[in-house]
């Protein structure tokens, strides 16, 4: 079952380029996103004035990142909400708004709830699912499913970057169908977004060496995930990956917000999992590093091959390839969840099965 691998998580990040092209592929029409087979009509992406998207943990993350790429490209605000307070809230949705309800399971209580809610408030809500015929694929307006296939450990990796997949389409086909991209635009985006899946591969490849340096994360007891932008959502799921399977605490910080306070917890002892991946922040992030260092941090910086880096800036350099700015998420992915992975086998837990944590929160 496991295929060789140790672990199902490991199996996992491996099948994530083949789940990348699994949810793509047959959703490209002439090279634009095309949604004619899944029943989603255009006037849900037009008729619509905002954009609010609720899911739970890793898939809020997913969400995370979908709103810093869809909010500059549609001009139309998008909202994320943890599922778990959007339902006890009084949201402003209203007939004017699609909901995108994100779910691996399909069955996560909080984000059945909330999508409930933001029905009864009149808006369209659009599921992006994993597991078919699940409660909220059933009950939505519309679902776009992603084809992980069956993810097993408890971690999600490769329904996080499908997810991503998914939701990156929709922006295109949004922007498309809003007039905010011309065709050969939105080819181009296809083509980018395309290109992240060997970008991905590359960085499987790099596994022995992400493996190496996870020594100097193991024997800590913190850590910090910082970026600005895109590279903040990145490194929420980062963190959380850590954490759920290492049991290494571990925040995630806009970079620029860690001087308003959280600076104080940067010691010797805290290495910092700096990405800088976005050509408009990438300055502003790496004066960030540099305060970090100042401060004793190992730094472990994630950037493009290309970027020219002074000497000194960090101890730990992990390149990923150049690809568009906005699908850095991609290989980034894959390196936030090998150091996780292995940060839990080097200290022996089971990685497959954290404590405390199931694989599908049906309970309130
Ligand atoms: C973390 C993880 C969880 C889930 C969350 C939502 O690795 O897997 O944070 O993402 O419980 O689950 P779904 O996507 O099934 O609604």
């Amino acid at each position: 079952m496991k295929n060789g691998f140790p672990h199902f998580m490991l199996k996992e990040i491996h099948e994530q380029p083949e789940a990348l092209r699994n949810t793509i592929l047959p959703r490209l029409s002439k090279g634009l996103p095309d949604f004619t087979d899944d029943q989603i009509p255009d006037d849900v992406f037009t008729s619509c004035s905002q954009i609010h998207i609720v899911a739970c943990g890793t898939a809020m993350h997913a969400g995370m990142a979908a709103r810093s790429m869809m909010e500059p490209l549609l001009r139309i605000p998008v909202t994320v909400s943890v599922a778990s307070e959007f339902r006890y809230e009084e949201p402003l949705i209203g007939e004017d708004t699609l909901v995108i309800i994100i779910s691996q399971s399909g069955e996560t209580i909080d984000t059945l709830a909330a999508m409930r809610l933001a029905k009864n408030y009149g808006a369209a809500a659009l599921s992006v699912v994993n597991v078919k015929g699940s409660t909220i694929a059933r009950e939505s307006d519309y679902t776009l499913y992603t084809h992980a296939g069956p993810e097993i450990a408890v971690a999600s990796t490769k329904a996080y970057s499908v997810q991503l997949a998914a939701l990156y389409m929709i922006g295109c086909r949004m922007a498309l169908v809003r007039g905010k991209y011309s065709v050969p635009q939105a080819t181009e985006f296809m083509k980018k977004l395309l290109n992240a899946i060997p970008a991905m591969e590359a960085m499987i490849a790099q596994k022995d060496s992400i493996k190496a340096l996870v020594t100097h994360l193991i024997n800590k007891s913190d850590a910090f995930f910082i970026g600005r932008g895109l590279d903040y959502a990145f490194s929420l799921e980062g963190a959380l990956k850590l954490k759920e399977i290492s049991y290494i605490h571990a925040e995630a910080y806009a970079a620029g917000e860690l001087k308003h306070g959280t600076i104080a917890l940067i010691t010797e002892e805290v290495p910092v999992i700096a990405i800088a991946t976005q050509e408009k922040v990438f300055a502003k992030t790496i004066s960030n590093i540099r305060e970090v260092k100042a401060r004793g941090a190992f730094v472990i910086l994630i950037t493009k091959e290309d970027a020219v880096l002074d000497r000194g800036v960090a101890d730990i350099h992990i390149r990923i390839p150049k690809i568009g700015d906005r699908f850095t998420v991609f290989p980034i992915a894959v390196v936030l969840q090998l150091i996780a992975y292995y940060a839990s086998t080097g200290k022996n837990l089971d990685v497959d099965q954290p404590r405390n944590l199931a694989k599908s929160v049906t309970v309130e």
